[in-house]
């Protein structure tokens, strides 16, 4: 009797065994199948919503069955898209029909240099894996959207060149891992979110050619009254702000190193800058002694401190 019992049991353990991982492992594929579905069929949608001349060339790059072996396409192990980079092909239409939703695995969006127009869709906070994101170069109108600021593993965000108003969401500081803005040439207003000083990993905030307004420090003046000089003598402020915020809390024992870096950074920016703004600055910034150029103002360990008092007076 024992004899049969116990390889019934073991049968039945088997048995069990069988249907849970085969009711696992059918539940798991549905689940991605029904995700890859909806990938293409988003895609094919979107397609469908362009203009004539970009759903034709989108016809001649997306062939085949698998969307994942389309161009512009990469698809994980799991055959769900983690980037969609369609720069430099001239696709023109909005962003409307191309749900965010349906790509949970996406990781790059990059549509530079097209003719994408309209606003940039708020469900943009549903690509909550998003690493990358490149709109540069297009016609994107409306507000930055705040749902953009969800996207916590954002590394780079450009929407430089396009003709973005309003002005940054607030809620800037949350891009937590972003180490690259890019928002220049645009119509942004308003003032620079003081959350930006919480960027922790920021290396690089190009604000140029926009509206934004804020104080400017007495020396500058006669400056800001020349065309778009204002923002770029802005976005320069916050960056020695930035850059400086944390030599105030450095020890006394790297003041010697710090100092080095800090002429080093101002002219490492001056660099960056449009030919004329470098012109200004070098006007304004003569000497081998960075603590007397222009709307400096140094310690007697010859580090930055007054810019930086005067930009959040
Ligand atoms: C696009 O093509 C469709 C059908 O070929 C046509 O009916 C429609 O007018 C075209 N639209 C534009 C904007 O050319
Ligand atoms: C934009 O793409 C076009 C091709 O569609 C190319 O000729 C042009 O150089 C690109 N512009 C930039 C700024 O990358
Ligand atoms: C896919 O996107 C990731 C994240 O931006 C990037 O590191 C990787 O190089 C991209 N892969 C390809 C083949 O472009
Ligand atoms: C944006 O739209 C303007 C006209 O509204 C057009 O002249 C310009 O070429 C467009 N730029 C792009 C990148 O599509
Ligand atoms: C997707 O985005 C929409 C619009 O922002 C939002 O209402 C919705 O909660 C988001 N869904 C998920 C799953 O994140
Ligand atoms: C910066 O982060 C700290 C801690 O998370 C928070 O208390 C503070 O309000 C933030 N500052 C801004 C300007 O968002």
């Amino acid at each position: 009797m024992s004899s049969f019992l116990i390889p019934f049991k073991v049968m039945f353990f088997l048995i069990l065994v069988l249907l849970h991982s085969s009711l696992v492992f059918a539940f798991s594929s549905s689940i991605a199948a029904l995700t890859r579905g909806k990938e293409a069929e988003t895609l094919l949608k979107w397609k469908a919503s362009l203009d004539n001349n970009t759903q034709t060339l989108l016809s001649s790059l997306w062939v085949g069955d698998s969307h994942c072996s389309w161009v512009g396409i990469i698809c994980d192990k799991a055959e769900s898209i983690t980037n969609l980079s369609l720069p430099d092909y001239g696709l023109k239409g909005t962003l409307h029909s191309l749900n965010f939703l349906f790509f949970p695995n996406l990781m790059r969006l990059d549509l530079r240099n097209n003719s994408l127009y309209g606003p940039i869709p708020s469900h943009i906070g549903n690509l909550s894996k998003l690493t990358f994101l490149d709109l540069q170069y297009n016609n994107f109108s409306g507000n930055i959207p705040s749902e953009i600021c969800l996207l916590k593993g954002l590394e780079l965000i450009s929407l430089a060149s396009n003709e973005i108003s309003g002005s940054i969401p607030l809620e800037i500081g949350r891009l937590s891992s972003v180490s690259e803005i890019y928002f220049f040439d645009n119509y942004l207003r308003g003032s620079i979110p003081a959350s930006v000083g919480n960027l922790t990993y920021l290396s690089v905030l190009h604000l140029y050619q926009n509206m934004f307004c804020g104080s400017i420090p007495k020396e500058y003046d006669r400056i800001s009254s020349k065309n778009m000089i204002s923002s770029e003598i802005m976005f320069f402020l916050i960056l020695v702000l930035l850059h400086f915020s944390s030599v105030f809390a450095s020890s006394s024992s790297i003041a010697a190193l710090t100092r080095g870096k800090e002429a080093e950074t101002l002219l490492k920016w001056k660099a960056s800058l449009d030919n004329n703004t470098q012109t200004l600055l070098s006007s304004l910034w003569v000497g081998d002694f960075h603590c007397s150029w222009v709307g400096i103002t140094c310690d007697k360990a010859e580090s930055i401190t007054n810019l930086a008092f005067q930009i959040l007076g």
